[in-house]
């Protein structure tokens, strides 16, 4: 199966909850790995690495790599990138996706915040510049629905192992089921 990597350009300090937003969105909807260019911010890791340790599974939180390394490195072991951008080919009226699934590789997905380099859109930068809908909208929400459909919603009900935790899904209510197996209603 493609492996996919989220590279988050362009996090600003005082918006750390979107960059937060985005490295969650990353894990749960089955993305490896997300790596934060450029700056280190400690406790937006400890947040993703903490969130990891409860609810389980392998998801790597690298920081502080300059961008154009992270895309170097990449390229060179054989992946492709996709950066994601509202002047992309939209992934509901062209056959972009089936193109990026089709090379079969790993997938690197470039998400930015404010106006990105414009290299991101170049064929030295990207293989791909995909659009989720030609609107604006956010780094979040186009991440989460470029991995729904990448991974066909099989994401949704993978199981995450070595959990301290595990949702209990109710009709009503909330139920969270410790890994012992005993239960704590919530
Ligand atoms: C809030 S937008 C800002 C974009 C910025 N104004 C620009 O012109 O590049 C931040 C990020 O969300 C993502 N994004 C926003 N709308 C998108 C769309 N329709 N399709 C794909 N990605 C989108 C892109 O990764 C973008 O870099």
């Amino acid at each position: 199966m493609q492996k996919v990597v989220v590279l988050r350009w362009g996090h600003r300090l005082r918006d750390k909850r979107l960059t937060t937003h985005v490295a969650l969105t990353a894990r749960a909807l089955g993305a490896s790995e997300l790596v934060l260019a450029d700056v280190r911010d400690g406790k937006i890791k400890e947040k993703i690495d903490g969130v990891s340790e409860t609810w389980g599974g392998h998801f790597l939180f690298e920081m502080g790599v300059p961008w154009k390394q992270v895309v170097a490195k990449w390229r060179n072991k054989g992946g492709i990138v996709v950066h994601l951008t509202a002047y992309g080919e939209n992934i509901q009226s062209s056959d972009v996706l089936q193109r990026v699934k089709a090379t079969g590789k790993d997938v690197l997905v470039i998400v930015g915040s404010r106006k990105v380099p414009s290299e991101f859109f170049s064929k030295r930068v990207s293989d791909f510049n995909v659009a989720i809908g030609s609107q604006p909208h956010s780094e979040c929400s186009g991440l989460a629905v470029f991995l729904d459909r990448f991974f066909e919603g099989e994401e949704l009900s993978g199981e995450f192992k070595n959990s301290k935790m595990k949702i209990f899904p109710q009709k009503h209510g909330k139920k969270m089921v410790k890994s012992d197996d005993s239960e704590s209603p919530k």
